[in-house]
């Protein structure tokens, strides 16, 4: 999975990804958020926990940079450090429409949960994955960034991905868009959508 291993915190960096994402495009300056802090501060390294990332930001009123929360590669004990970034609340997409996600994600970067335990996914190198044997039962989280069709005619997501760059493309992976009979989209990245309002 890389050098730059980062599992333990995948759920804190789908929200971070989404927080940065849409910070930069309200035109404020891009800084690297803590992950870290995240990680530290709430309930730790389980999957699923967009939702809680987000409440943290919120509740505390903001969300450190890494220069001031550095990245330990473990969770450690939650201390108090200078917010640079606020969000004010956070919306869920409507579940299983690839329609209204497309709306979403031309908009701001979105996190979701997907199901990531086939070695499809885990050991992606490059490509549209079109997947049919991963489920729908989620357990990890990635930032929608982007989307587009290849050459060949195939829809696909662009999902910003926390294993580092070592997992291509470049930390990113294309996973197949609107596939027939399946509303929960590939993986089940279509069931749980989130996105922070600043
Ligand atoms: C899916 O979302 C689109 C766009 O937001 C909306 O027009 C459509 O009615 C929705 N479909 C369902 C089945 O809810």
């Amino acid at each position: 999975m890389g050098t730059n291993n980062r599992v333990f915190g995948f759920w804190a960096f789908s929200s971070i990804a989404a927080v940065e994402g849409l910070t930069k495009i309200s035109g404020n300056n891009l800084v690297s958020l803590s992950e870290q802090q995240l990680v530290d501060c709430t309930s730790g390294c389980k999957p699923g926990r967009i939702t809680e990332a987000f409440d943290y930001i919120i509740k505390h009123n903001g969300i450190s940079p890494d220069s001031e929360y550095p990245y330990q590669a473990k969770p450690g004990q939650c201390h108090n450090a200078r917010p640079a970034i606020m969000i004010k609340r956070y919306e869920m997409v409507p579940s299983n429409n690839e329609s209204a996600l497309l709306d979403a994600v031309s908009r701001h970067p979105i996190s979701v949960d997907i199901d990531a335990k086939m070695d499809s996914f885990r050991y992606y190198k490059e490509g549209v994955l079109d997947s049919r044997d991963c489920g729908t039962e989620v357990n990890h989280a990635v930032a929608l960034v982007g989307y587009g069709v290849t050459d060949d005619g195939i829809k696909y997501w662009l999902a910003k991905n926390s294993w580092g760059e070592n997992w291509d493309e470049k930390g990113y992976i294309r996973l197949r868009r609107m596939v027939d009979n399946w509303p929960e989209g590939t993986c089940g990245l279509a069931q749980y959508a989130y996105y922070p309002v600043v």
